[in-house]
């Protein structure tokens, strides 16, 4: 699905970032008294020395706590308050509770009165998705400042048994706040696309906690309520479609690669990222990396790296930037903007 920005009176422009994560951290030295692996193993194999855990008991570290205080990061950033929202969009596969939305959770906790919200699940690639829904609401003139999250508590749904796919995934979130704008203005999202096949839903699935499948004592014990991965297949297909949703962007917008200043890439393992780059061409230098420090967060790969590097001057006003993502489902999509 290609949204160029065409036809509409007017578009949307990013106006402030923010990001939180839980303070305990995890390192592969501790990981590695739990299960068998080695700090070496997983450094090599996926680029990741640490990741931060939720403290289960700690309500100001569920998932929408993580997302308020990203949000009141973005709000400050953009120099908005929460009853300037009109539409809060919250992505994430880890929901509080499956009733309400995490998005009335959130709502509740800024005192964003005036908004409509709710959640979207796209795994991995839900905040590229909230985006993009986000960016049809203000071009129709629905709406003009949508705080649109990022954030997943995976460390609940992770094995913790399975070193193949526990040693991977960690806690955060990340939020934007976006405004509306002059239909052609300099800095505005220029394009969003984003897809999905959901032939291969058994890449990566949670079966057990929905409404197919009860958590029985049964269930429990065969681990069902727990994230079930098939690495090696994920590993492939992600590479190839990050190439193919970068591509989509570069070409839709008539543009080179090498005018795009910062490549964000959901971050699920460092040679993904590596494997893309090459693929693409593209220099490493522009590439936004920061699994080495929280693992994959999911939704909140991209906001929080993006957001990191805003605040640390790596990235400038006017500057172009890709974010491009894959996840669960499978799903797929890239964003491009000028900051
Ligand atoms: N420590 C030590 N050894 C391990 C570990 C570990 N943690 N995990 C696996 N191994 C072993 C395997 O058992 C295997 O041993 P064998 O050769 O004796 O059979 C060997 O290491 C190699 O295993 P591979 O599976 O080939 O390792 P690979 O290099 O493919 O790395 C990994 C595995 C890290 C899971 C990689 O495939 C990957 O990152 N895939 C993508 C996963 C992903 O992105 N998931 C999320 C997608 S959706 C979302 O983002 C929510």
């Amino acid at each position: 699905m290609t949204n160029l920005k065409t036809g509409y009176a007017f578009s949307t422009r990013l106006s402030g970032v923010g990001s939180a994560f839980p303070a305990r951290r995890l390192s592969n030295d501790e990981l590695s008294k739990t299960v068998e692996t080695s700090n070496e193993w997983i450094l090599e194999r996926t680029g990741i020395r640490e990741r931060r855990i939720s403290d289960p008991t700690n309500e100001d570290e569920c998932n929408s706590s993580l997302g308020f205080a990203a949000s009141k990061r973005a709000l400050e950033m953009a120099g908005k308050s929460a009853d300037e929202i009109d539409l809060i969009i919250y992505a994430t596969c880890t929901p509080d509770t499956l009733i309400p939305s995490t998005a009335c959770f959130l709502q509740k906790k800024l005192g964003a009165s005036k908004a409509a919200a709710f959640d979207v699940n796209a795994a991995c690639s839900g905040f590229i998705f909230g985006l993009s829904v986000a960016d049809q609401f203000i071009r129709t003139g629905q709406a003009k400042t949508i705080l649109v999250v990022g954030a997943d508590v995976l460390s609940t749904f992770t094995n913790w048994q399975d070193r193949t796919s526990c040693i991977l995934f960690g806690d955060g979130a990340g939020a934007a706040i976006l405004e509306r704008t002059e239909a052609n203005a300099s800095q505005r999202i220029l394009s969003t696309h984003i897809g999905s096949d959901g032939t291969l839903w058994d890449l990566f699935h949670l079966p057990a906690g929905g409404s197919k499948m009860e958590t029985t004592p049964e269930v429990l014990a065969q681990n069902l309520h727990k994230m079930q991965m098939k690495g090696k297949e994920i590993f492939k297909s992600a590479v190839r479609t990050l190439a193919d949703y970068a591509a989509k962007a570069i070409e839709s917008n008539q543009i080179n690669l090498s005018q795009v200043d910062w490549l964000v890439p959901h971050q699920a393992n460092l040679r993904i990222i590596e494997a893309v780059a090459k693929r693409l061409n593209f220099p490493m230098e522009k590439v936004l990396v920061n699994i080495d420090r929280y693992g994959n967060t999911s939704s909140a790969t991209v906001p929080s790296a993006f957001d990191e590097a805003v605040r640390d001057g790596r990235i400038k006003k006017g500057q172009i930037i890709l974010f491009d993502v894959f996840g669960a489902g499978l799903t797929y999509g890239s964003v491009l903007l000028r900051w």
